[in-house]
């Protein structure tokens, strides 16, 4: 059983148009706290606040409306949707690149020497690692699955807070017998050489998505970090120019002001570690579909939540699925911070 923690309903609340990411409380406590920022971005009159008051709450119910939506569409998808590519939901090898094979059978044989992380290191203090993962054949097949989803009248859930284009690869079946054995049989062999003091041996969990850049939609992502231990950010493609992505430090390294931008190319996954500060530029022309593998450690977040950075508030996943990766360790049952309350 996961849970999730009850930050999820007042932090991290994105203002798109003032590019903003805010905690709410309450009306004046918000106010006092973001009044003066918001005011020196153009935010000046009351209707521009009430209208801001109204985006937070109506986000904090989208949010308390998760498990209940995502199980109806879950359902509808399984009994209406006819995949385009149904063999592509079972993961076989002959969809992944002869060079991550290739790593995958040198960490789980003889560990992971200096050589070969250097052959993968991007940025060495950011702790950044690249190389192919699948074959461009698969890479075109996903995306015309994705484009062919999209153009059905079935309902789609959103990739994260932050994005709008996109769809979660669960909800359209990819879960057990593709993105679980990825994690487990292939990735989680590389990220228990490069991350162990990050989780990277113990990943037990995931939420895994596509976010898509086009020039008539969303173009870019603003900087944020991820609510997860281990990101693997996958470029699927197609036809687009420019939209690389910047690193910065971790998110609790404020003086960190180096940057390292790393372009975007098909087939290619970059690793991080979700707390590595990180935005998407903009495209200047075509569309790019990325697919965002969040890795959890549950024996890691347990003890810290990523995103409220405190012992994690727990509320029950009511999907069965893995909710934000949180457990319940024994020694919770009477942790007064646990409350059994259900999502939905
Ligand atoms: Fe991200
Ligand atoms: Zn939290």
């Amino acid at each position: 059983m996961f849970y999730n923690c009850a930050c999820f309903y007042s932090r991290n609340i994105f203002l798109r148009k003032y590019g903003l990411h805010i905690t709410y409380k309450d009306e004046c406590s918000f106010k006092t706290l973001y009044g003066e920022t918001l005011r020196q971005k153009g935010c000046k009159s009351n209707e521009q606040f009430e209208a801001i008051f109204k985006e937070i709450k109506d986000e904090i119910q989208r949010r308390r409306d998760i498990c209940k939506s995502a199980l109806h569409r879950r359902e509808l998808i399984a009994s209406r949707y006819r995949p385009l590519h149904p063999s592509i939901y079972l993961l076989k090898e002959s969809f992944l690149d002869p060079k991550f094979l290739h790593l995958v059978y040198l960490c789980k044989n003889a560990g992971m020497n200096e050589d070969v992380k250097k052959s993968i290191t991007v940025h060495k203090s950011f702790r950044l690692y690249a190389f192919p993962i699948f074959t461009q054949e698969f890479c075109d097949m996903l995306i015309e699955e994705l484009e062919y989803f999209e153009r059905s009248d079935l309902p789609k859930g959103r990739p994260n807070t932050m994005s709008n284009n996109g769809c979660l690869l669960e909800e359209l079946g990819f879960d057990k017998e593709f993105l679980e054995p990825l994690r487990m049989n292939y990735i989680s062999w590389i990220t228990r050489f490069l991350f162990p003091d990050f989780g990277g041996g113990s990943l037990d969990s995931h939420r895994v998505f596509t976010v898509k850049y086009s020039m008539g939609q969303d173009r870019n992502l603003g900087a944020h970090y991820d609510n997860a231990e281990i990101t693997l950010n996958v470029c699927l493609g197609k036809d687009f120019s420019a939209g690389g992505l910047n690193f910065r430090g971790l998110n609790t390294e404020m003086y960190e002001t180096s940057t390292y931008h790393y372009p975007n190319s098909p087939r290619y996954g970059i690793l991080h570690r979700g707390r590595q500060m990180h935005e998407a530029l903009p495209i200047e022309s075509g569309t790019r579909h990325n697919m965002v593998m969040w890795m959890r450690s549950s024996s890691v977040r347990n003890h810290l939540c990523p995103m409220c950075l405190s012992v994690p508030q727990l509320e029950k996943d009511t999907t069965g699925g893995y909710g934000q990766g949180f457990t319940m360790r024994e020694e919770r049952q009477d942790n007064p911070r646990f409350v059994d309350v259900c999502v939905v």
